[in-house]
C-alpha cells in the first residue's frame, strides 16, 4: 500500500541545511497497523507529510497503491490525496463556522458528489464515532475529545485506504486516548483501512501491528528488516 525508496527531506534555513529525514525505505502492507514514536525532532511529522503529499521530498520516492506520487501534476496530487489518504493531526482545526455534520461533509464535497448523499454517509461516519446526537453542534459546544471525533469522521468520510495520524491522541486525557486508538483499531478492521500512527505514547504504540522507532531522521527499529 505504501513503499518509500530512499525518501529524504533536507531544509535550507538561512544557510544551514537541517536533514529532517535521511533515506528512509520502509514498506506498509494492505491493511496494516503501524505506529511511529521517536523524540521530537526525529523527523516522524516530516516523514507522514511526505508520504500523504504534502512537503516535497529532496529527494527519493513514495509510492501509494502503485503510485509514484512525486511524479504526478498538482492537479492529480491532490486528487489523490483527498481520495486516498485520511489525515488526522495533533490540532484538529474544524471550521468553527460550520456544525459538526457540515466539517465532516467538507471533504466529500471537494469530489462533487451529491449533497444529500455526502450528508448521508457523514451522518454515517458521525455515528461510527459515536456522535450522532451532536451533528448539529458547533465545534465550540463539543468537547476536545469530542472534536477529535468529528475530525476523524472528516478523515474516514471519503473511505480513504490510507490514514496518516500525527500524535492525533496527543492533548487528550488517557481515557479518550484509549478510545480513540480503539476507534482507529476498529475502522482498520472494518474498512480495511492502512494506518499509519505517529504517538508519544508507547503503550498505544505497542497496539500497532508494527511499531517504527526514529531517530534523527532515520529508522531505527523496524521489526521486518
Ligand atoms: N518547515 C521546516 N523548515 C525547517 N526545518 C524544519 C521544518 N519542519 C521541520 N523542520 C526540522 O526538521 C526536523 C524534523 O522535524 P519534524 O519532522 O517536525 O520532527 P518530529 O515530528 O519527529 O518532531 C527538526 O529538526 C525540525 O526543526
Ligand atoms: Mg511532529
Amino acid at each position: 500500500m505504501i513503499v518509500t525508496e530512499n525518501l529524504t527531506k533536507i531544509y535550507r534555513v538561512g544557510d544551514r541545511d537541517i536533514e529532517a529525514v535521511i533515506d528512509v525505505g520502509l514498506r506498509i502492507s494492505d491493511n496494516e497497523f503501524v505506529s511511529i514514536v521517536g523524540h521530537s525532532g526525529s523527523g516522524k511529522t516530516t516523514l507522514l507529510s511526505m508520504i500523504g503529499g504534502l512537503t516535497r521530498p529532496t529527494k527519493g520516492k513514495v509510492f501509494v497503491d502503485g503510485i509514484d506520487i512525486w511524479s504526478l501534476g498538482d492537479k492529480e496530487l491532490s486528487k489523490l490525496r483527498n481520495e486516498k489518504i485520511g489525515f488526522i493531526f495533533q490540532f484538529s482545526s474544524l471550521i468553527p463556522t460550520l456544525t459538526a455534520l457540515e466539517n465532516v461533509m467538507l471533504p466529500a464535497t471537494f469530489s462533487q458528489n451529491k449533497k444529500k448523499e455526502v450528508a448521508i454517509r457523514a451522518e454515517e461516519m458521525l455515528d461510527l464515532v459515536e456522535l450522532s446526537h451532536r451533528i448539529d453542534s458547533y465545534p465550540s459546544q463539543l468537547s476536545g475529545g469530542e472534536q477529535r471525533r468529528v475530525a476523524i469522521a472528516r478523515a474516514l468520510v471519503n473511505k480513504p485506504k490510507i490514514i496518516l495520524a500525527d500524535e492525533p491522541t496527543g492533548d487528550l486525557d488517557h481515557e479518550t486516548e484509549k478510545d480513540v486508538i480503539d476507534l482507529f483499531l476498529k475502522i482498520n478492521k472494518e474498512f480495511n483501512t492502512t494506518f499509519l500512527l505517529v504517538t508519544h505514547n508507547i503503550e498505544l504504540a505497542m497496539k500497532a501491528d508494527r511499531k517504527l522507532v526514529m531517530d534523527q531522521g532515520k529508522i531505527i527499529e523496524d521489526p521486518n528488516d
